[in-house]
Order: structure tokens, then sequence, then C-alpha cells
């Protein structure tokens, strides 16, 4: 059932494709089985890790020829767009985005490229070359580590914004629609 009575027509628009939403959540998962496994290394923890990897290896390429929604020249913006954004979430006045928001588009990038210097690093650290060198261990350890409070902002960030403009974003991302564009709406 459509949440906004006053928006006629169809009740829901398709905006994630399906390939956004399998990579998001094998990204989720695959990550999450890096993270439990992380003690010491192992064959499940470095198999996640090329996992996550390669997920976000299809996610980059996907950002270039994917959907219009999916592709970064799409979501990720300029810097006076972002702090204007910005000022408005301050000031309760920010617009509903369709696509990702201009805070939500940097969060994705820095989401893709953290994970993808942690599974790169942890890969350096396998090599014949790096085996058992400290400072790569710990730069691996340092990647992984970032991703606790980014994950944990982008979550927030999540929660929040679904709040703001009342609507689910997480069963979004499962279902790929959200409610159709109305009034000031960033389509
Ligand atoms: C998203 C992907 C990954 C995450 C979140 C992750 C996370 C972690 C964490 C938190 C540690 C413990 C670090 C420490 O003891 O300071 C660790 C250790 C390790 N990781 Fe990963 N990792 C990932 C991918 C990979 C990949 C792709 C490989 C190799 C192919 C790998 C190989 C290792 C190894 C060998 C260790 C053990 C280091 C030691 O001797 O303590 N990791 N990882
Ligand atoms: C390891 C943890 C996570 C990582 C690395 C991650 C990464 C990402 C990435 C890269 C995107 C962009 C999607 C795309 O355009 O391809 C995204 C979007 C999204 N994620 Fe996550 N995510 C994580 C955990 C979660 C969790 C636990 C939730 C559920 C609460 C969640 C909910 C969402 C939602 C709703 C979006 C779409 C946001 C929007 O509407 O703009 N994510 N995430």
């Amino acid at each position: 059932m459509a949440e906004n009575n006053e928006v006629p027509g169809p009740a829901s628009q398709r905006v994630w494709d399906p390939l956004v939403r399998v990579l998001h959540w094998s990204l989720v998962v695959s990550v999450l089985l890096a993270w439990v496994t992380r003690e010491g290394g192992g064959h499940w923890h470095e198999w996640a890790g090329y996992a996550a990897l390669g997920v976000v290896a299809l996610r980059f390429v996907w950002g270039w020829i994917g959907s219009a929604r999916a592709r970064f020249a799409g979501f990720v913006r300029g810097p006076s767009v972002t702090f204007s954004y910005a000022r408005q979430v301050l000031a309760h006045r920010e617009a509903r985005h369709l696509g990702h928001n201009p805070l939500g588009g940097w969060m994705v990038v820095a989401l893709l490229a953290d994970v993808a210097l942690t599974g790169l690093s942890g890969w350096l650290y396998t090599t014949d070359a790096y085996w058992g060198v400290k400072w790569v261990e710990e730069m691996h350890g340092a990647f992984a580590n970032a991703l606790l409070p980014l994950v944990a902002l982008h979550v927030a960030g999540v929660i929040v914004t679904s709040q703001r403009h009342r609507e689910n974003l997480v069963t979004a991302m499962i279902h790929g629609r959200k409610r159709p564009p109305s009034g000031r709406d960033v389509i």
C-alpha cells in the first residue's frame, strides 16, 4: 500500500536494479564472514575476503556501465552540492532523493574503497614477498578496523533517512522499489 496517499498513479517505482541489490547483500555477507573469521587469517577468511573484493570489482564496473541510478556519475556529487545538502540535513530541510543522496553517495565511495583496500592488503600479506611483514599486517588490520565506524555511520544514515522521509530504505534495497517522487524530491 502507498504510504503517501497524495501521490496518484503507481504505488512504487523501480529504483535499484537487481545487480545493485544482489551485490549489496553479497558484500554485507562476505565482509561479515571475513570479519568473524579474522583471527589468524585462514582459508575461510581469505575466501570471504576475495569474495568481497570480487563484489567491489563488479560494482565498480557497474558504476560505469550499469543502470542510471547505479552509475557513480549520477550520485557522486561535488563539494558544493554535498556541503549544501549536509547543511540542509542539519536544518531538517533536505530534499528526499530517489537514488543515493549526496552524503550517501560519498559513503558508498568510502565503503567500496575501504573494502577494496582491506582485501588488497590482505592478499598482499599472503604473498611470498610480504608474508610476515609487520607493517603489511598492521595496514590490513587498520583498513579492516576503519570499516567499523564507516558501516556504523552508513547504517545510522540509512535509519535516519528512512525516518525523515517515512520510507523503509532497507526493504527498498531488497525489492528495489520506492515511493514515486512528489514535491521537491530529487529524481
Ligand atoms: C573485506 C575483507 C577483509 C576483512 C574485513 C579482513 C579483516 C581482517 C582482520 C580484522 C584481521 C585481523 C588483523 C590483526 O590481527 O591485526 C585480519 C587478518 C588477516 N587477514 Fe584479513 N580481512 C579481509 C580480507 C582478507 C583477504 C582477501 C586476505 C588474503 C587473501 C586476508 C588475509 C588475512 C590474513 C593472512 C590475516 C592474519 C594476519 C595475522 O597473521 O594475524 N584478509 N583480516
Ligand atoms: C559490511 C557492511 C556494509 C557494507 C560494506 C555496505 C555497503 C553499501 C554500499 C556500497 C551501498 C551502495 C549500494 C550501491 O549503489 O551499489 C550501500 C547502500 C545501502 N545499504 Fe549498505 N552496506 C553494509 C551494511 C548494510 C546494512 C547492515 C544495512 C541495513 C541496515 C544496509 C543498508 C543499505 C541501504 C538501505 C542502502 C541504500 C541507501 C540509499 O537508499 O541510498 N547496509 N551499502
